[in-house]
């Protein structure tokens, strides 16, 4: 049986951010305005901190003025809200990322539905949700992993996903439901599955294209991939690795890789697969945004 094609989400964005560099040259050429990319991280969550380092880092080599605000885990919901409120007024401002999760006592809803759609570089403005699900792509700003999800399964099957069939595991708002979405809109015949779906490796069984999302370690093992079935991992679990010394721990998918190479027909790995797209959509979010804000 021959190997799986590894889709390579640090190269793949890498050419995206390229693009989004030159489309920032010529934003600047015609208007004389750089993007601008706001983040907010409340708190020192290591990871969220790593996340927000890569955007702001990614932001700067695209050309856009990268704005990051660091506010302690105890701030005020009024204070964040008042800080979304100033940042929507501000015109050298084109897209807001606020990182989530936030501290219990702030409402994350809340934020979120404060920040003007057109600034919602994270997709997750109901106005947004609501433009993706009725098909206005054009007007929408679209969640990034979802749309990196997508991209990179071009990358594997060719522009047109017509009549393929698409099992998502997992339904969150961030990942699940959008991606849902959107392969609807390639015309795949989708199914969402979770933790009450019965026969679980069955379902997946079936699936020409299959998104892990459910944050579970290894969950999808080998056997339940179709031959030559495209498999996008979104997972990001730490597991214990005891073969690097005592304490240590790596990064793994919700996909059993190593079992699942010698199924799939395209797969990607982590770290280096999904997780750089998204940073490489923010960024075209942003640009996009910027070029909608100013007409
Ligand atoms: N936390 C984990 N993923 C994301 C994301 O895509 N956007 C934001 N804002 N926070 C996150």
């Amino acid at each position: 049986m021959t190997e799986a094609l590894i889709l390579n989400g640090k190269a793949i964005a890498a050419s995206v951010t390229d693009e989004i560099t030159a489309r920032t040259a010529r934003l600047a050429a015609e208007i004389g305005v750089k993007p601008g990319l706001a983040v907010v991280i409340v708190g020192e969550d290591p990871a969220s901190q790593v996340y927000v380092r890569n955007k702001g880092r990614t932001a700067s080599a695209c050309g856009f003025n990268s704005i990051t605000h660091t506010l302690s885990v105890d701030v005020s919901e009024e204070k964040l809200l008042a800080l979304v409120a100033e940042m929507n007024e501000d015109q050298a401002i084109h897209g807001i990322l606020v990182q989530l999760p936030l501290p219990k006592h702030i409402s994350e809803n809340k934020v979120l539905n404060l920040i003007k759609p057109e600034k919602d570089v994270d997709g997750f403005h109901p106005i947004n949700v609501g433009l993706l699900g009725s098909g206005n792509t054009d007007r929408a700003l679209v969640p990034c992993t979802p749309a990196g999800c997508v991209l990179l399964t071009k990358r594997a099957l060719g522009a047109d996903l017509s009549g393929k069939t698409a099992v998502i595991v997992g339904r969150s708002n961030i990942v699940g439901k959008p991606v849902a979405q959107l392969l609807l809109q390639e015309n795949c015949t989708v199914t969402i599955a979770h933790s009450r779906t019965k026969d679980l490796p069955d379902l997946v069984r079936g699936a020409d294209i299959v998104v892990a999302a459910v944050g579970r370690p290894q969950m999808i093992r080998g056997d339940w991939i179709k031959a030559g079935a495209t498999v996008i991992d979104v997972g990001m679990n730490r597991i214990p690795a005891p073969e690097k010394g005592e304490g240590k721990t790596r990064l793994v998918g919700d996909v059993a890789y190593d079992e699942a190479l010698g199924h799939a027909g395209a797969i990607t790995p982590v770290p280096g697969g999904v997780g750089p797209m998204t940073i490489a959509m923010l960024m075209s979010n942003t640009v996009t945004a910027a070029r909608r804000l100013l007409g």
